[in-house]
């Protein structure tokens, strides 16, 4: 698809009061979009929006909760009330809450399908009639490497994020020849607050899976998208074209390293009681892009990088010598 101008066209961006959301919401600014930024956090939205006027860009802020369908319908409203408009959804409010499965609370299950899931889905249909309406219009949805992966603790945040990829995917076919694109990312380890914020049955704070990345990385890409819809996009290396292709050839690798280790690699030793997060009320702290664990450094990614290559380089040289050793 041609590059498109994004100059005066409107996006929708939920989760715009933390993370990926804020520093997307500041990107697709400053390509020229217009913005009508929700969280359910007044004060960091008007934060936000604050910031973008200082920078030129126009902004309307509207708080509401993705599992409340009265706020949803709400947004868009307000939305298509002051800009007449809306040409992009960047779906991106999204929860998690650390814990073995059969010791997760089971309302912290269900709620993270309402909102990673239900929530997408609920913007999804209240922009629809007047995407389909118009012929043209975008869904964008922040996905995750556990969109397709999977990682211990995690359980039912990869499970609603698979079940999210599966209906954009899905959505996407549906919608062949009307005009509007379903757009995907499917996101790393970020600095964002996500860690933060989340709940954690363990009394240990959590952490990412590393390598961690600059939110940013998300927010460019989402930039991207915007201006070339329609695709599902990996935009990283490291911690994603690369286990992407791992988990294709050698299944066991990821496994093994997951189920051994996994869990460690996702905690600190910092003591935080935490059990609800905010999974059911938004936690004040913590606003604006970055959260408290720093990306991992280049070059300790791209010496990850070369030493896995090294590995596995190794291995196919291996294996090939013990077969023609045979032959
Ligand atoms: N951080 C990562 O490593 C990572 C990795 C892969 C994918 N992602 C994806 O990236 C997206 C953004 O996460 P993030 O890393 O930027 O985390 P974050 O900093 O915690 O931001 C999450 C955003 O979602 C909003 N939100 C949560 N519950 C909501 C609700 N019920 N209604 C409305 N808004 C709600 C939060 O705002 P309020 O609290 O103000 O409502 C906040 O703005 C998510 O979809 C996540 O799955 C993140």
């Amino acid at each position: 698809m041609a590059r498109q101008d994004l100059r005066g066209k409107v996006a929708i961006v939920t989760g715009a009061s933390s993370g990926v959301g804020w520093q997307a919401a500041v990107r697709l600014g400053e390509a020229g979009v217009k913005l009508c930024v929700t969280a359910r956090r007044v004060e960091a939205l008007e934060k936000l929006r604050h910031q973008l006027n200082e920078q030129g860009i126009e902004c309307l802020a509207v708080p509401g909760d993705v599992t409340v369908q009265g706020d949803v319908d709400q947004v868009v409203r307000e939305c298509l009330t002051h800009y007449g408009r809306v040409d992009i959804l960047v779906n991106d409010a999204g929860v998690q809450s650390y814990g073995l499965f059969d010791e997760l609370p089971w309302e912290h299950i269900t709620r993270i399908f309402d909102i990673n899931c239900f929530g997408f889905m609920r913007f999804a249909r209240a922009v629809l009639p007047h995407f389909r309406a118009r012929g043209s219009g975008h869904i964008l949805n922040i996905q995750s490497m556990l969109s397709k992966g999977a990682a211990p603790l995690l359980t039912a945040y990869s499970a609603s994020k698979h079940a999210t990829l599966g209906w954009a995917k899905s959505l996407e076919m549906e919608l062949m020849g009307t005009g509007i694109k379903v757009s995907n990312i499917l996101v790393p380890s970020v600095d964002s607050n996500m860690f933060a914020h989340a709940p954690t049955m363990f009394g240990l704070a959590p952490k990412p899976v590393p390598p961690t990345y600059d939110t940013d990385v998300v927010a460019r890409a989402v930039v991207r998208c915007a201006m070339r819809p329609g695709k599902t996009v990996v935009p990283v290396f490291l911690q994603g074209k690369l286990m992407l292709w791992l988990n294709a050839v050698a299944p066991w690798f990821g496994k093994w390293v997951m189920g051994n280790w996994g869990a460690r690699m996702q905690m600190r030793d910092e003591p935080v009681d935490r059990p609800d997060g905010n999974l059911f009320q938004a936690i004040p702290q913590g606003v604006g892009p970055h959260g408290p664990v720093p990306p991992t450094p280049k070059w300790v990614r791209y010496s990850a990088t070369a030493g896995l290559a090294a590995l596995f380089g190794g291995l196919v040289l291996g294996v090939a010598g013990i077969a023609r050793a045979v032959r």
